[in-house]
């Protein structure tokens, strides 16, 4: 099985996966953080070097205020995972525009962020306040400023200086992008990044994925014939 190095997941369903228990919206998510667990020691096992996840999107901010505040919360619960992430070996990061989150949330993020720091084996990457256009006007907005100071900067700006100021500049860009919960769009997820990624949608709700629907998706994108755009040459 050829393992990509890194795979990006769009984590959907769980709001469907409360509602078939008749349980609260919440609930849902609460599973998806223990499907998030269950998920990064997988990818780690596999090699998998980064897994960038879609934790909360620019848009995120239009579901109800009670699911936006109960969101929050969740995302301040990370610094409790400090220490199996240290055992793991994850070096947590978080990527979008930080800034609009609440203070506590923030802090709690960064100080996993700074504890996690030294970690050398897998990148979790959470997209937070994040969305793939905002990232790329917000790459644009710094270029035009460096450009202000100095106009050959358009002269000689290409793809690769462009994607050095996305969010995402130290990762490679994701080979594999796992969509859960069945539906197939992007959702505004990484959208510079994914110019050559396969797409693998798995109709398993987020709160039900487990290593089986990893080794699915991974197994499925070993077949798949890339060819960049190319022809493929004759052996
Ligand atoms: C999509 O399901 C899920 C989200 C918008 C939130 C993702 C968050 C988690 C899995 C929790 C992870 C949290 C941390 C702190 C890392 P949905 O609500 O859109 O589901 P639906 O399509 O069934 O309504």
């Amino acid at each position: 099985m050829k393992v990509p190095q890194h795979i990006g997941i769009i984590m959907d369903g769980n709001g469907r996966w409360a509602n078939k228990r008749g349980l609260p919206r919440m609930m849902g998510h609460k599973a998806g953080v223990e499907a998030l667990r269950r998920t990064l020691i997988a990818c780690s096992d596999l090699g998998v070097k980064y897994l960038t996840i879609y934790v909360f999107s620019t848009e995120n901010w239009g579901r109800p205020k009670t699911e936006v505040v109960a969101l929050m919360a969740l995302m301040e619960l990370v610094r409790n995972e400090i220490t199996e992430l240290k055992k793991n070996n994850v070096k947590l990061t978080a990527i979008g525009d930080l800034d609009k989150l609440p203070a506590k949330s923030r802090k709690a993020i960064q100080q996993t962020m700074d504890a996690t720091a030294d970690s050398t084996g897998i990148n979790l990457i959470m997209t937070i306040n994040y969305g793939g256009r905002s990232e790329i006007v917000h790459a644009a907005k710094e270029l035009a400023r460096k450009a202000i100071e100095n106009p050959e900067l358009l002269e000689s700006l290409d793809e690769k200086e462009f994607a050095s100021h996305l969010y995402t500049a130290p990762y490679p860009d994701p080979e594999l992008i796992i969509r859960t919960g069945g539906d197939f769009r992007i959702s505004n997820f990484l959208l510079w990044q994914i110019a050559y990624s396969e797409i693998f949608v798995s109709e398993t709700l987020w709160p039900d994925f487990a290593k089986p629907d990893l080794e699915a998706a991974i197994k499925d994108f070993s077949k798949r014939d890339r060819r960049f755009g190319k022809v493929k040459t004759a052996k």
